[in-house]
């Protein structure tokens, strides 16, 4: 069993923790009025808004060290729709990672809409959370949450492929926004 902390219990933070439940893994969900409340798990999941990730770190940077951190923002400009907000040759994740360089920082559930993880399907597909990060050993226990919550994972190499889940689901995102696709489907993955 592994202890997961989950700062943010929104759309996503909710749906990750009932994956991590249904798996047998131990939840602490952090929602933004705890702030006196210290980290436990050994995986903390940041499932909040790109623009709070700052104050997240600012807030919890110490206790995040030694642990495994999960990004899962879509940095897009949110009042064009029109670009990420990181450079083209980075990603949030990478400037995550370099302001935490005592964790173990990955990129997973940016390209899977929270609806299509509680459906565990996308349309006619399982729903594959693409995890990306420099720390095999992190990608491996992820993925093992992942899959005991009866979803599929795929591990989508370093953690410079995070600039690409970070594009694909930008236009996943504008695609949804532009109702070509719902927001329970999007991109799947056949394996
Ligand atoms: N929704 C999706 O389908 C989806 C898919 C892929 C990726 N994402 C990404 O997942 C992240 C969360 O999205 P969401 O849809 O779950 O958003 P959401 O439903 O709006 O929830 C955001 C959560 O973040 C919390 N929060 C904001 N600032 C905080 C802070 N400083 N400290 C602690 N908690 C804070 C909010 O708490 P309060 O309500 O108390 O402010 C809220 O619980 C975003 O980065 C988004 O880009 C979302």
């Amino acid at each position: 069993m592994t202890n997961l902390s989950i700062i943010g219990t929104g759309n996503m933070g909710q749906a990750i923790a009932a994956i991590a439940d249904k798996g047998g893994h131990s939840v602490q969900l952090l929602g933004s009025g705890d702030t006196a409340t210290q980290v436990t798990g050994d995986v903390v999941v940041l499932a909040v808004p790109y623009g709070a990730v700052d104050d997240v770190i600012a807030q919890r940077g110490e206790q995040l060290a030694d642990r495994i951190v999960v990004d899962i923002t879509n940095p897009l400009n949110f009042e064009t729709f029109d670009s990420l907000v990181v450079t083209s040759d980075s990603s949030a994740t990478a400037e995550i990672a370099a302001a935490l360089p005592q964790s173990r920082v990955l990129k997973a559930f940016n390209t899977t809409f929270a609806a299509t993880l509680g459906a565990g399907v996308v349309g006619p597909l399982p729903t594959t959370v693409l995890i990306a990060g420099d720390d095999t050993d992190a990608k491996s226990t992820l993925s093992d949450i992942v899959t005991a919550g009866g979803l599929k994972a795929i591990d989508a190499g370093a953690l410079n492929r995070a600039r690409e889940l970070e594009a694909l689901g930008f236009l996943q995102l504008t695609l949804a926004a532009t109702e070509k696709v719902s927001w329970s489907g999007g991109f799947g993955v056949a394996a």
